[in-house]
Protein backbone atom coordinates (compact mmCIF):
# COMPACT_ATOMS: atom_id res chain seq x y z
CA UNK A 1 0.00 0.00 0.00
CA UNK A 2 2.51 2.67 1.23
CA UNK A 3 4.85 1.56 -2.00
CA UNK A 4 1.65 2.31 -4.35
CA UNK A 5 0.94 5.29 -3.22
CA UNK A 6 4.73 6.38 -3.75
CA UNK A 7 4.06 5.25 -7.24
CA UNK A 8 1.34 7.79 -7.40
CA UNK A 9 2.48 10.44 -5.78
CA UNK A 10 5.54 10.08 -7.99
CA UNK A 11 3.58 9.35 -11.40
CA UNK A 12 1.46 12.64 -10.67
CA UNK A 13 4.72 14.34 -10.02
CA UNK A 14 5.89 13.00 -13.52
CA UNK A 15 2.84 14.03 -15.25
CA UNK A 16 2.96 17.67 -13.88
CA UNK A 17 6.37 18.08 -15.16
CA UNK A 18 5.08 16.59 -18.90
CA UNK A 19 2.10 18.35 -18.63
CA UNK A 20 4.57 21.78 -17.91
CA UNK A 21 6.42 20.73 -21.14
CA UNK A 22 4.03 20.83 -23.37
CA UNK A 23 2.95 24.03 -22.27
CA UNK A 24 6.80 25.31 -23.15
CA UNK A 25 6.26 23.56 -26.52
CA UNK A 26 3.38 25.12 -27.33
CA UNK A 27 4.73 28.69 -25.99
CA UNK A 28 7.60 28.22 -28.63
CA UNK A 29 4.89 28.91 -31.39
CA UNK A 30 3.61 32.12 -32.43
CA UNK A 31 -0.06 32.17 -31.80
CA UNK A 32 -1.06 32.84 -35.36
CA UNK A 33 0.27 29.36 -36.13
CA UNK A 34 -1.65 27.76 -33.79
CA UNK A 35 -4.44 26.54 -36.81
CA UNK A 36 -1.41 25.69 -39.33
CA UNK A 37 -0.52 22.19 -40.65
CA UNK A 38 3.72 21.96 -40.69
CA UNK A 39 3.41 18.02 -42.04
CA UNK A 40 1.02 17.87 -44.43
CA UNK A 41 0.70 13.61 -43.04
CA UNK A 42 -0.26 15.05 -39.77
CA UNK A 43 -2.90 17.57 -37.86
CA UNK A 44 -2.70 21.11 -37.50
CA UNK A 45 -1.35 22.22 -34.25
CA UNK A 46 -4.96 22.92 -32.56
CA UNK A 47 -5.62 19.67 -32.56
CA UNK A 48 -2.78 18.60 -30.12
CA UNK A 49 -3.58 20.81 -27.89
CA UNK A 50 -6.80 19.32 -27.55
CA UNK A 51 -5.19 15.31 -27.78
CA UNK A 52 -2.89 15.52 -24.76
CA UNK A 53 -5.85 15.66 -22.69
CA UNK A 54 -8.42 14.22 -24.40
CA UNK A 55 -6.67 11.31 -24.30
CA UNK A 56 -5.39 11.06 -20.64
CA UNK A 57 -9.46 11.92 -20.22
CA UNK A 58 -10.16 8.97 -22.12
CA UNK A 59 -7.56 6.86 -20.55
CA UNK A 60 -8.26 7.45 -17.46
CA UNK A 61 -11.85 8.68 -16.54
CA UNK A 62 -13.78 7.05 -19.13
CA UNK A 63 -12.03 3.77 -19.70
CA UNK A 64 -10.20 3.47 -16.20
CA UNK A 65 -12.67 4.62 -14.16
CA UNK A 66 -16.02 4.02 -16.52
CA UNK A 67 -17.08 7.80 -15.86
CA UNK A 68 -19.68 9.49 -18.36
CA UNK A 69 -17.90 12.31 -20.23
CA UNK A 70 -19.66 15.62 -20.55
CA UNK A 71 -18.23 16.75 -23.87
CA UNK A 72 -17.87 13.39 -25.49
CA UNK A 73 -18.20 14.94 -29.42
CA UNK A 74 -14.69 17.13 -28.37
CA UNK A 75 -13.60 13.77 -26.32
CA UNK A 76 -13.86 11.90 -30.36
CA UNK A 77 -12.89 14.99 -32.24
CA UNK A 78 -9.59 15.22 -30.36
CA UNK A 79 -9.14 11.47 -30.05
CA UNK A 80 -8.86 10.31 -33.86
CA UNK A 81 -6.12 10.21 -36.10
CA UNK A 82 -2.52 9.84 -35.58
CA UNK A 83 -0.95 8.49 -38.86
CA UNK A 84 -3.11 9.19 -42.34
CA UNK A 85 -2.52 6.82 -44.61
CA UNK A 86 0.12 8.53 -47.39
CA UNK A 87 -2.61 8.36 -50.07
CA UNK A 88 -5.22 10.34 -48.41
CA UNK A 89 -3.48 13.50 -46.61
CA UNK A 90 -6.27 15.59 -44.37
CA UNK A 91 -7.80 18.08 -46.31
CA UNK A 92 -9.54 19.75 -43.15
CA UNK A 93 -9.76 24.00 -42.82
CA UNK A 94 -8.89 25.60 -40.28
CA UNK A 95 -12.38 26.85 -39.38
CA UNK A 96 -13.47 23.18 -39.39
CA UNK A 97 -11.80 23.23 -35.68
CA UNK A 98 -12.61 24.58 -32.54
CA UNK A 99 -11.47 28.11 -31.38
CA UNK A 100 -8.83 28.21 -29.09
CA UNK A 101 -10.93 29.39 -26.32
CA UNK A 102 -13.34 26.46 -26.85
CA UNK A 103 -10.20 23.98 -26.63
CA UNK A 104 -8.27 25.10 -24.08
CA UNK A 105 -11.27 25.02 -21.50
CA UNK A 106 -12.08 21.75 -22.79
CA UNK A 107 -8.72 21.07 -21.75
CA UNK A 108 -9.12 22.70 -18.10
CA UNK A 109 -11.93 20.52 -17.54
CA UNK A 110 -10.23 17.19 -18.34
CA UNK A 111 -7.30 18.43 -16.78
CA UNK A 112 -9.37 18.69 -13.52
CA UNK A 113 -11.88 15.52 -13.99
CA UNK A 114 -7.98 13.47 -14.35
CA UNK A 115 -6.24 15.23 -11.58
CA UNK A 116 -8.96 13.92 -9.02
CA UNK A 117 -9.20 10.84 -10.66
CA UNK A 118 -5.51 10.11 -10.24
CA UNK A 119 -5.90 8.30 -7.05
CA UNK A 120 -8.90 5.91 -8.00
CA UNK A 121 -7.34 4.84 -11.24
CA UNK A 122 -6.08 2.08 -12.76
CA UNK A 123 -2.37 2.55 -12.55
CA UNK A 124 -1.73 1.51 -15.67
CA UNK A 125 -4.28 4.34 -17.39
CA UNK A 126 -1.80 7.15 -15.86
CA UNK A 127 1.33 5.13 -17.35
CA UNK A 128 0.11 4.93 -20.68
CA UNK A 129 -1.95 8.69 -20.21
CA UNK A 130 1.86 9.80 -18.97
CA UNK A 131 3.89 7.99 -21.75
CA UNK A 132 1.85 9.12 -24.50
CA UNK A 133 2.59 12.43 -23.31
CA UNK A 134 5.77 12.33 -23.67
CA UNK A 135 6.05 10.40 -27.29
CA UNK A 136 3.45 13.97 -28.05
CA UNK A 137 6.49 15.77 -27.08
CA UNK A 138 9.06 14.32 -29.48
CA UNK A 139 6.24 14.32 -31.87
CA UNK A 140 5.46 17.99 -31.85
CA UNK A 141 9.32 18.78 -31.68
CA UNK A 142 9.75 17.29 -34.95
CA UNK A 143 6.50 19.06 -36.24
CA UNK A 144 7.81 22.32 -34.94
CA UNK A 145 11.32 21.65 -36.94
CA UNK A 146 8.79 21.80 -39.87
CA UNK A 147 7.79 25.52 -39.23
CA UNK A 148 10.20 28.25 -40.52
CA UNK A 149 12.08 29.93 -37.52
CA UNK A 150 9.68 32.69 -37.92
CA UNK A 151 7.09 30.86 -36.63
CA UNK A 152 9.01 30.50 -33.58
CA UNK A 153 10.26 31.84 -30.39
CA UNK A 154 12.51 29.95 -28.54
CA UNK A 155 12.20 29.14 -24.85
CA UNK A 156 14.16 30.71 -22.08
CA UNK A 157 17.51 28.94 -21.47
CA UNK A 158 17.83 27.90 -25.08
CA UNK A 159 21.96 27.92 -25.62
CA UNK A 160 22.57 29.15 -29.27
CA UNK A 161 24.43 26.17 -31.38
CA UNK A 162 28.10 26.03 -31.31
CA UNK A 163 30.77 25.72 -34.40
CA UNK A 164 30.88 22.09 -35.38
CA UNK A 165 34.43 20.62 -35.35
CA UNK A 166 35.29 17.91 -38.13
CA UNK A 167 34.13 14.78 -39.02
CA UNK A 168 35.44 12.29 -36.01
CA UNK A 169 36.53 8.90 -38.18
CA UNK A 170 34.43 6.06 -37.76
CA UNK A 171 35.73 2.68 -37.49
CA UNK A 172 34.42 -0.68 -36.52
CA UNK A 173 33.43 -2.75 -33.34
CA UNK A 174 33.25 -6.61 -33.43
CA UNK A 175 30.34 -7.86 -31.20
CA UNK A 176 30.34 -12.07 -30.87
CA UNK A 177 27.64 -14.09 -31.43
CA UNK A 178 25.75 -14.74 -28.26
CA UNK A 179 22.28 -14.19 -26.70
CA UNK A 180 20.24 -10.90 -26.74
CA UNK A 181 16.77 -10.03 -24.42
CA UNK A 182 14.16 -8.99 -26.29
CA UNK A 183 10.42 -7.58 -25.21
CA UNK A 184 9.53 -7.09 -21.53
CA UNK A 185 8.84 -9.65 -19.08
CA UNK A 186 4.98 -9.05 -17.39
CA UNK A 187 6.43 -8.14 -14.15
CA UNK A 188 3.62 -5.44 -13.51
CA UNK A 189 5.84 -3.02 -14.12
CA UNK A 190 4.40 -0.39 -16.84
CA UNK A 191 5.14 -1.48 -21.03
CA UNK A 192 2.86 -0.70 -24.30
CA UNK A 193 1.46 -4.08 -25.88
CA UNK A 194 4.18 -4.20 -28.72
CA UNK A 195 7.37 -5.01 -26.09
CA UNK A 196 5.77 -8.34 -24.80
CA UNK A 197 6.65 -11.63 -24.28
CA UNK A 198 10.19 -10.89 -23.53
CA UNK A 199 12.36 -13.55 -25.08
CA UNK A 200 15.78 -14.94 -25.99
CA UNK A 201 17.59 -15.28 -29.12
CA UNK A 202 20.85 -15.97 -30.19
CA UNK A 203 22.55 -13.64 -32.56
CA UNK A 204 25.65 -14.38 -34.94
CA UNK A 205 28.97 -12.74 -34.59
CA UNK A 206 28.61 -9.05 -36.80
CA UNK A 207 30.76 -5.66 -36.53
CA UNK A 208 29.11 -3.14 -36.10
CA UNK A 209 30.14 0.85 -36.71
CA UNK A 210 31.58 2.67 -33.67
CA UNK A 211 29.78 5.99 -34.42
CA UNK A 212 26.30 6.83 -36.14
CA UNK A 213 26.99 8.27 -40.23
CA UNK A 214 27.37 11.70 -39.96
CA UNK A 215 26.36 14.61 -42.27
CA UNK A 216 29.77 14.84 -43.49
CA UNK A 217 29.61 10.75 -44.86
CA UNK A 218 26.09 11.16 -46.30
CA UNK A 219 27.54 14.29 -48.02
CA UNK A 220 29.92 11.53 -50.00
CA UNK A 221 26.99 9.56 -51.12
CA UNK A 222 25.20 12.97 -51.89
CA UNK A 223 28.43 13.81 -54.14
CA UNK A 224 27.57 10.56 -55.80
CA UNK A 225 23.82 11.01 -56.46
CA UNK A 226 21.69 10.74 -53.49
CA UNK A 227 19.19 13.32 -53.07
CA UNK A 228 20.02 15.99 -50.31
CA UNK A 229 17.96 14.07 -47.15
CA UNK A 230 15.10 16.68 -45.78
CA UNK A 231 17.23 18.65 -43.34
CA UNK A 232 19.36 19.99 -45.62
CA UNK A 233 18.85 22.98 -47.43
CA UNK A 234 21.31 24.62 -50.21
CA UNK A 235 21.38 28.16 -51.01
CA UNK A 236 23.70 28.90 -53.67
CA UNK A 237 26.07 26.13 -53.51
CA UNK A 238 26.12 25.99 -49.51
CA UNK A 239 24.61 23.51 -47.45
CA UNK A 240 22.99 23.98 -44.51
CA UNK A 241 21.26 22.61 -41.40
CA UNK A 242 18.21 23.50 -40.76
CA UNK A 243 17.81 23.55 -36.32
CA UNK A 244 14.71 24.05 -34.46
CA UNK A 245 15.69 27.72 -33.85
CA UNK A 246 18.50 28.26 -36.39
CA UNK A 247 20.16 27.10 -39.52
CA UNK A 248 23.72 26.58 -39.60
CA UNK A 249 26.52 25.95 -41.97
CA UNK A 250 25.93 21.93 -41.95
CA UNK A 251 27.55 20.25 -39.38
CA UNK A 252 29.78 17.62 -40.62
CA UNK A 253 30.44 15.85 -37.53
CA UNK A 254 26.46 15.13 -36.29
CA UNK A 255 24.22 12.41 -37.06
CA UNK A 256 22.30 12.59 -40.50
CA UNK A 257 18.78 12.59 -39.98
CA UNK A 258 17.08 10.73 -43.07
CA UNK A 259 14.68 8.22 -44.08
CA UNK A 260 14.58 4.42 -43.44
CA UNK A 261 15.14 4.14 -47.55
CA UNK A 262 18.04 6.54 -47.25
CA UNK A 263 19.58 4.89 -44.59
CA UNK A 264 19.26 1.38 -46.24
CA UNK A 265 20.43 3.12 -49.61
CA UNK A 266 23.71 4.33 -48.31
CA UNK A 267 24.21 1.09 -46.56
CA UNK A 268 23.88 -0.34 -49.65
CA UNK A 269 26.36 2.46 -51.25
CA UNK A 270 28.53 1.38 -48.99
CA UNK A 271 28.69 -2.35 -49.65
CA UNK A 272 27.15 -2.80 -46.14
CA UNK A 273 23.60 -3.55 -44.33
CA UNK A 274 20.99 -1.69 -41.79
CA UNK A 275 21.22 -3.53 -38.06
CA UNK A 276 18.28 -5.75 -37.27
CA UNK A 277 16.17 -4.93 -34.13
CA UNK A 278 17.85 -8.02 -32.70
CA UNK A 279 21.52 -6.86 -33.87
CA UNK A 280 20.37 -3.29 -32.33
CA UNK A 281 19.70 -4.86 -29.58
CA UNK A 282 22.83 -6.86 -29.02
CA UNK A 283 25.52 -4.03 -29.88
CA UNK A 284 23.62 -1.81 -26.92
CA UNK A 285 22.76 -4.57 -24.36
CA UNK A 286 24.11 -7.79 -24.98
CA UNK A 287 27.07 -8.63 -23.21
CA UNK A 288 25.36 -8.70 -20.41
CA UNK A 289 21.66 -8.45 -20.26
CA UNK A 290 22.49 -4.88 -18.81
CA UNK A 291 19.25 -1.96 -19.08
CA UNK A 292 21.09 0.63 -20.73
CA UNK A 293 24.41 0.73 -22.81
CA UNK A 294 26.12 2.40 -20.50
CA UNK A 295 25.39 -0.30 -17.31
CA UNK A 296 21.92 0.18 -15.14
CA UNK A 297 22.60 3.58 -14.06
CA UNK A 298 19.39 5.85 -14.59
CA UNK A 299 19.49 7.88 -17.88
CA UNK A 300 21.64 11.53 -17.13
CA UNK A 301 23.20 14.09 -18.78
CA UNK A 302 26.90 12.75 -19.31
CA UNK A 303 25.38 9.43 -21.18
CA UNK A 304 23.85 10.83 -24.47
CA UNK A 305 21.78 13.64 -25.79
CA UNK A 306 18.33 12.73 -24.11
CA UNK A 307 15.55 13.84 -22.56
CA UNK A 308 15.17 17.44 -23.97
CA UNK A 309 18.91 18.35 -23.21
CA UNK A 310 19.03 20.20 -26.37
CA UNK A 311 16.66 20.54 -29.17
CA UNK A 312 19.40 19.62 -32.10
CA UNK A 313 21.69 16.51 -32.24
CA UNK A 314 25.16 17.24 -31.30
CA UNK A 315 28.52 15.51 -32.35
CA UNK A 316 28.46 11.98 -32.70
CA UNK A 317 31.69 11.74 -31.13
CA UNK A 318 30.28 13.54 -27.57
CA UNK A 319 29.13 11.76 -24.89
CA UNK A 320 31.78 9.18 -24.16
CA UNK A 321 30.38 7.53 -21.40
CA UNK A 322 27.24 6.59 -23.06
CA UNK A 323 29.39 3.53 -24.97
CA UNK A 324 28.28 0.44 -24.62
CA UNK A 325 30.34 -2.84 -23.64
CA UNK A 326 31.20 -3.56 -27.12
CA UNK A 327 32.66 0.19 -27.69
CA UNK A 328 29.51 1.26 -29.83
CA UNK A 329 28.68 5.22 -28.82
CA UNK A 330 25.58 6.69 -28.79
CA UNK A 331 23.05 4.16 -28.92
CA UNK A 332 20.97 6.21 -26.98
CA UNK A 333 20.13 9.56 -27.43
CA UNK A 334 21.40 11.97 -30.07
CA UNK A 335 18.83 10.39 -32.85
CA UNK A 336 17.23 7.31 -33.46
CA UNK A 337 18.43 4.48 -35.36
CA UNK A 338 16.63 2.71 -38.35
CA UNK A 339 17.16 -1.14 -38.73
CA UNK A 340 15.65 -2.76 -41.53
CA UNK A 341 13.49 -4.86 -38.91
CA UNK A 342 9.50 -4.64 -40.31
CA UNK A 343 7.37 -3.62 -37.42
CA UNK A 344 5.58 -6.59 -36.32
CA UNK A 345 4.66 -8.18 -33.02
CA UNK A 346 6.38 -10.57 -30.41
CA UNK A 347 5.01 -14.08 -30.05
CA UNK A 348 2.34 -13.18 -27.29
CA UNK A 349 1.43 -9.74 -28.04
CA UNK A 350 -1.75 -9.01 -26.89
CA UNK A 351 -3.41 -5.47 -27.72
CA UNK A 352 -4.81 -3.35 -24.58
CA UNK A 353 -8.33 -3.44 -24.13
CA UNK A 354 -8.50 0.35 -24.02
CA UNK A 355 -6.36 1.10 -26.65
CA UNK A 356 -6.84 -1.73 -29.23
CA UNK A 357 -5.24 -0.22 -31.82
CA UNK A 358 -1.49 1.29 -30.51
CA UNK A 359 0.70 -0.97 -32.17
CA UNK A 360 -2.02 -3.17 -34.38
CA UNK A 361 -3.02 -0.62 -36.65
CA UNK A 362 0.35 -0.26 -37.89
CA UNK A 363 1.23 -3.98 -38.22
CA UNK A 364 0.76 -3.95 -41.91
CA UNK A 365 4.21 -4.55 -42.93
CA UNK A 366 4.42 -0.54 -44.16
CA UNK A 367 6.48 0.46 -40.50
CA UNK A 368 10.33 -0.15 -39.79
CA UNK A 369 11.37 -0.78 -36.21
CA UNK A 370 13.84 2.34 -34.61
CA UNK A 371 15.84 2.01 -32.06
CA UNK A 372 17.56 4.27 -29.12
CA UNK A 373 16.37 7.84 -28.72
CA UNK A 374 16.75 11.68 -30.01
CA UNK A 375 17.50 14.82 -28.18
CA UNK A 376 13.84 15.48 -27.67
CA UNK A 377 12.99 11.86 -26.27
CA UNK A 378 12.07 11.38 -22.34
CA UNK A 379 14.25 9.52 -20.02
CA UNK A 380 11.48 7.43 -19.28
CA UNK A 381 11.10 5.93 -23.01
CA UNK A 382 14.44 4.86 -23.04
CA UNK A 383 14.01 1.87 -21.37
CA UNK A 384 15.75 -1.08 -23.64
CA UNK A 385 12.21 -2.75 -25.11
CA UNK A 386 10.91 0.58 -26.05
CA UNK A 387 9.78 -0.20 -29.86
CA UNK A 388 9.36 3.16 -32.14
CA UNK A 389 8.18 3.14 -35.63
CA UNK A 390 7.45 4.48 -39.05
CA UNK A 391 7.26 4.44 -42.42
CA UNK A 392 10.35 3.81 -44.78
CA UNK A 393 9.75 7.59 -46.59
CA UNK A 394 8.49 9.69 -43.54
CA UNK A 395 11.33 12.27 -43.61
CA UNK A 396 10.55 14.08 -40.44
CA UNK A 397 12.08 12.00 -37.44
CA UNK A 398 15.00 12.36 -35.92
CA UNK A 399 16.10 9.37 -37.36
CA UNK A 400 19.61 8.05 -37.96
CA UNK A 401 21.34 4.95 -38.19
CA UNK A 402 24.71 3.20 -38.33
CA UNK A 403 25.57 0.49 -40.37
CA UNK A 404 26.93 -3.89 -39.77
CA UNK A 405 28.68 -6.46 -42.21
CA UNK A 406 28.60 -9.69 -40.97
C1 LIG B 1 4.93 5.41 -31.43
C2 LIG B 1 5.73 7.56 -32.10
C3 LIG B 1 4.94 5.99 -33.75
O1 LIG B 1 3.48 9.32 -32.99
O2 LIG B 1 2.51 7.92 -34.33
C4 LIG B 1 1.06 9.03 -30.31
C5 LIG B 1 3.02 7.50 -30.85
N1 LIG B 1 0.55 7.01 -30.81
N2 LIG B 1 -0.26 8.91 -30.22
C6 LIG B 1 3.07 8.19 -33.26
C7 LIG B 1 1.57 7.84 -30.67
C8 LIG B 1 -0.57 7.69 -30.54
C9 LIG B 1 3.32 7.04 -32.27
N3 LIG B 1 4.72 6.50 -32.37
FE1 LIG C 1 -1.57 10.51 -29.74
Amino acid sequence: MAVLEATRAQLAAELTEARRQSEILFSVLRPSYLYERPISERHRVIFYIGHLDAFDYIQICREGLGRQSSEPALDALFQAGIDPDSENLPADLPSDWPSLERTTSYVRQARRAVDHALDDAPVDSVYMALEHRLMHLETLAYMWHNFGHEAKIAPAGYDAILPSRTTPANSWRKVPAGEVTLGKPRDGSFGWDNEYNEHVLDVPAFSIQKYKITNGDYLRFVRDGASLPHFWTEREGRLYYRGMFEEIPLPLDWPVYVTQREAASYAAWAGKALPTEQQFQRAAYGADGRLYPWGNSAPAGDAGNFDFKRWDPESVSETPCGKSAYGVHQLVGNGWEWTSTVFAPFDGFQAAPSYPGYSANFFDGQHYVIKGGSPRTAARLLRRSFRNWFRPEYPYVYGAFRCVES
